[in-house]
């Protein structure tokens, strides 16, 4: 009997292995995952910045980097996509992650003590509460509507619960699509300031925007620098280069970059130096402009599919971006084992909403629909079968 550390107690993959089994299986049409879409990867701009990179920088590459990031990238961030979001900040704000996956890591590494506790909303990514866990934190959960986080309902568990961190994903929030209106995300940051605790901003999604205006982000507010922004390439081009950044004040930047030190020293050079000239070359808003339509047409196939298909009464929310729909089925459905069904009988997957709540009510009818990794044929054919299970029970 090996005697493994009591973090991993905390940590249950039960709950979510058998989706990751079903993501597998290539039978299966999947809805499960956050994955992008194959058609939208710039192979071949990828591949000629690598050979201009090795060629030009190859020992500098191939050596050790600086925990940091690679300064380049750390620049390029600030001038393309944190200065054009309205943020004042110099390279001294910015740390670069192994993914986002990562910044959330370091953060719950240098902010948090066991006992502490770290508001959600409910429901929210369920990848945070494998990091959260282990750290032997209590997870609240706070409401939302429609438009996301209810701000009354955050003041009032701010005043109860005293929360060393609220973790938000603002715009087209994983797994509801919703987005924060920016009324509220004046007031969450006002509360930060005065109650004193960190706001872990996450915003991978933000630049999937296929409709509507624009909203700035908590952290264009932020005057005491409690507010800290997680930013992703995973989502703009590619997860499997495996960077992000964390934008903070140079302080915490300092502390996570001792905590990033004893994680994995730094990020690839490579994958950062081809965020890096991606970026530099000014590539960014046309590689968008040719991906959203990818992604807009999916996502109108399901929403489509769900009217066609789903049984009367079901409820969804319209995103206007990112990569997941929230749905609600009507009346009681046991949404596990309709999981169950779908995977073995339908070959159809999705993710049963129980598992992004803390508090069980708020998904147990819900499931999310994950739009960008299947083509529109796929989505057609797999909300069909899924609708007749559905219309089953
Ligand atoms: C809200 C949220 N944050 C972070 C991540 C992880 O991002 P990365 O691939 O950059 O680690 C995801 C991935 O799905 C996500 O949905």
């Amino acid at each position: 009997m090996y005697q493994f550390a009591d973090r991993m107690g905390q940590v249950s993959a039960s709950a979510i292995r058998e989706i990751f089994k079903a993501l597998a299986d290539p039978e299966i049409i999947s809805f499960g995952g956050g994955s992008l879409a194959n058609e939208s990867f710039p192979i071949e701009v990828i591949k000629e910045i690598t050979d201009q990179a090795l060629t030009e920088k190859g020992p500098k590459i191939l050596q050790y980097g600086i925990t940091e990031g690679w300064p380049a990238l750390r620049q390029a961030y600030v001038d393309h996509i944190a200065k054009p979001k309205g943020i004042n900040a110099t390279v001294d704000n910015v740390i670069v992650t192994t993914g986002a996956s990562q910044g959330i890591q370091l953060l719950a590494d240098v902010f948090l003590n066991p006992g502490d506790v770290v508001l959600v909303e409910s429901p929210t990514f369920l990848g945070v509460f494998s990091v959260f866990n282990k750290y032997f934190v209590k997870c609240i959960p706070v409401s939302m509507d429609e438009k996301g986080i209810i701000v009354e309902d955050l003041e009032a568990k701010i005043k109860e619960h005293n929360p060393k961190m609220l973790y938000t994903i603002p715009t087209f929030q994983n797994p509801t699509g919703r987005t924060l209106p920016v009324d509220r995300r004046q007031k969450v940051e006002e509360l930060a300031s005065e109650h004193n605790f960190i706001v872990l901003e996450d915003d991978p999604y933000c630049d999937l925007r296929f409709k509507g205006e624009t909203v700035p982000n908590i952290k264009t507010f932020d005057k005491t620098g409690n507010v800290v922004l997680l930013n992703s390439f995973a989502k703009i081009i590619s997860p499997g280069l495996r960077v992000g950044t964390v934008l903070a004040e140079p302080e915490i930047i300092q502390k996570l970059t001792v905590a990033k030190q004893g994680a994995d020293t730094h990020t690839s050079n490579l994958s950062q130096e081809i965020c890096a000239e991606f970026l530099n070359r000014g590539l960014l808003p046309g590689h968008l402009e040719k991906i959203r339509p990818i992604y807009e047409v999916r996502l109108n196939t399901m929403l489509n599919a769900i009217q066609k298909y789903f049984p009367e009464g079901t409820k969804y929310i319209e995103p206007e971006g990112g990569l997941f729909i929230w749905v609600e089925l009507p009346g009681k459905p046991d949404v596990l084992e309709l999981f169950k069904k779908a995977v073995n009988d339908y070959k159809v997957a999705f993710v049963p909403g129980i598992h992004f709540c803390k508090n069980p009510d708020d998904g147990i009818r819900h499931l999310r629909l994950n739009f960008s990794s299947s083509s529109p044929d796929q989505i057609e054919e797999g909300m069909k079968r899924l609708g007749e299970l559905f219309s089953k029970n």
